[in-house]
């Protein structure tokens, strides 16, 4: 085997991993993203994908502040991070529905840990119900966290970089869903319409946030996971996670954590020409 064969590849379960390690006689180093001068900021960042999210951001080095709504562990959670990683992490309650909220918690987390540099506005919720079933509850307590939320988070980030001059990047948590209508099994829906229209006008919102701040060095973009190990998708019914891991090209479900490459690619300066995309993470999904 030669010395350029024999180097580390990073895989799946990259957190894991060692660093790539040097080649024989080789000056490279692996392929690093340095964010240890970055604060990042993650919405619903206490779990499921968004907690590797964290856990990726403050990998790299970056300080993490973690927007959680009610969960009673998120400061636990934001601690284990920062002692697995050795970074400031910590967690602050705000409802990203609360326009108010946001720009206040956003303008604290500035001063408490930043200058913020990097925003992962990720918090989501889920119904699953029939259309004729659907309320207007449904639809606002969908819409206000996956559309307004977004919207909320992302702008008061873009105010804070706007008056500093810094710019910085979005990544949105958007999903596969605002492509595609999910499926229970063949030719079966999995009747969750208010999410996956929520979906569609987030991914939507990317391309306008996109062009209207990048005058201010603000990048946007959507990352859409496909099917993921996650709360949001454990309590379904086992025959429908077979049939939906199944329709993947993969055949299987995503861990959380391997939706994290492409987040940090998108908010490290590797990704400085990528603006209003969405980028799919889904097991080849959508190529069927
Ligand atoms: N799981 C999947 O298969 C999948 C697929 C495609 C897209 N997605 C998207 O990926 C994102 C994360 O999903 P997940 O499965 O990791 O979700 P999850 O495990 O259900 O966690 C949801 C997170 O969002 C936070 N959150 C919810 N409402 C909030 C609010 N009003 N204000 C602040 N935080 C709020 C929660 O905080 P608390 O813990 O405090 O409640 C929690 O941290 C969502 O946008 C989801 O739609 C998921």
């Amino acid at each position: 085997m030669t010395s350029s064969t024999s180097a580390k590849v990073t895989v799946p379960g990259l957190l894991k991993d060692e660093p790539v390690a040097e080649g024989k006689g080789s000056k490279a180093k692996g392929f690093v993203f340095d964010f240890t001068d970055k604060c990042v900021v993650v919405t619903g960042g206490n779990r499921g994908i968004g907690y590797e999210f964290s856990r990726a951001a403050a990998k790299a080095g970056a300080r993490v502040a973690i927007i959680y709504r009610s969960s009673k562990d998120a400061h636990e959670k934001a601690e284990n991070i920062s002692k697995e990683f050795g970074v400031k992490v910590k967690a602050y309650q705000c409802d990203v529905s609360d326009s108010e909220k946001v720009n206040s918690t956003m303008e604290f987390i500035d001063e408490d840990i930043g200058p913020i540099t990097g925003l992962i506005a990720n918090a989501g919720v889920a119904v699953v119900k029939p259309a004729l079933e659907l309320t207007a509850e449904d639809f606002h307590k969908q819409f206000n966290v996956n559309v307004l939320g977004v919207f909320n988070s992302a702008r008061a980030a873009a105010n804070l970089w706007i008056d500093t001059k810094q710019g910085g990047s979005i990544v949105i948590t958007s999903s596969m869903s605002s492509r595609i209508y999910n499926q229970a099994g063949p030719g079966k829906p999995l009747t969750q319409v208010f999410y996956n229209s929520s979906k569609g006008a987030v991914s939507n919102l990317v391309k306008g946030l996109a062009a209207e701040w990048a005058q201010y060095k603000i990048r946007v973009n959507a990352l859409s996971p496909g099917y993921v190990n996650t709360d949001q998708t454990r309590h379904m019914e086992p025959e429908i996670r077979e049939w939906q891991a199944q329709s993947t090209i993969l055949g299987r479900f995503a861990e959380p954590e391997e939706m994290t490459g492409q987040a940090v690619l998108l908010l490290s300066d590797y990704g400085s020409y990528m603006t209003g995309g969405e980028y799919f993470v889904d097991g080849g999904k959508l190529a069927w």
